[in-house]
């Protein structure tokens, strides 16, 4: 376990050789095993599902933005931005998603006498259109998850209960057919050191309505103030008929925010939009 920061993507031996020196000289604490795998050339998707420890639905798809700078350049984030559907997903590849990656598991988890209820976060390499599985997280993407729950038409709460009580089937996951971005408001200096406590102003120009949401990610209340206190602030999503729509509207209201001490990747989506 690395905070997320243990994973090398060698281009070429060299590198590995780096890699290999660097694990097990220290740089993340003491070192006993290394895992290899096959270098993936393809895009990645978040595919979500939720499971009862019966039943299985999926639970939307989405393309995150982890990397610092605009055309996905610098360092990795935490996660600045997602567009939800993914580019990627059609009725072949989920087929493929469920057949070879998820039903396996949950039979082999089944074998071994686990029922797995809840989120399943489905990590995965699609390289020419064949589903390679690079994780499993046990919960929602962040920020995935805000882009992905705004299109959701049934209750969330039922949806739950039904997982719980073992009754996923008897509920119809409803989806809107609209597109969805999420952009992150980060405060500047983000992935590395930042300023806390700052304030951010003009919350009541913001734009808020049925299709344009903001989440607080790391601020605090105090005074009736709000304060920027993590480096990733703020999420804002818009769903419309299509993604420009989505990134103007988040634009809009991001300017009117005008928060000098905060940054945030102006090309989000940019796979569906900027192609
Ligand atoms: N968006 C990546 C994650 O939540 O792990």
């Amino acid at each position: 376990m690395a905070a997320g920061k243990g994973v090398y993507i060698c281009k070429n031996i060299d590198e590995s050789f780096i890699a290999v020196e660097e694990i097990f000289n220290g740089k993340f604490g003491v070192a006993k095993n290394i895992l290899f795998e096959e270098f993936l050339q393809g895009e990645e998707m978040s595919f979500f599902v939720i499971s009862d420890g019966s039943t299985v639905k999926n639970f939307g798809t989405a393309q995150d933005h982890k990397r610092v700078g605009e055309g996905d350049i610098g360092k990795n984030t935490g996660g600045m931005g997602a567009y939800s559907p993914s580019r990627l997903i059609s009725d072949i590849l989920e087929k493929k998603i469920f057949d070879k990656i998820i039903h396996p598991t949950l039979k082999g988890l089944s074998d071994l006498g686990t029922k797995y209820k809840g989120f399943l976060y489905v990590g995965l390499m699609i390289v020419n259109n064949e589903p390679y599985l690079i994780e499993y997280n046990v919960r929602m993407g962040d920020p995935e998850c805000q882009t992905i729950l705004p299109t959701l038409d049934t209750d969330l709460v039922e949806i739950f209960i039904a997982c719980v009580k073992e009754n996923l089937h008897e509920v119809q996951i409803k989806w809107s057919n609209q597109k969805s971005i999420c952009v992150v408001l980060c405060s500047k200096g983000y992935p590395e050191n930042y300023q806390k406590n700052i304030e951010i102003k003009n919350f009541e120009k913001i734009n808020l309505n049925k299709n344009n949401f903001l989440f607080h990610a790391g601020t605090k209340n105090h005074d009736s103030k709000i304060y920027a206190i993590g480096g990733r602030v703020l999420n804002f999503i818009s769903l419309s008929d299509e993604f420009a729509k989505c990134r103007r509207n988040i634009h809009d209201n991001l300017n009117k925010l005008n928060w000098d001490k905060g940054f945030y990747r102006k090309d989000i989506g940019f796979k569906v939009i900027d192609k």
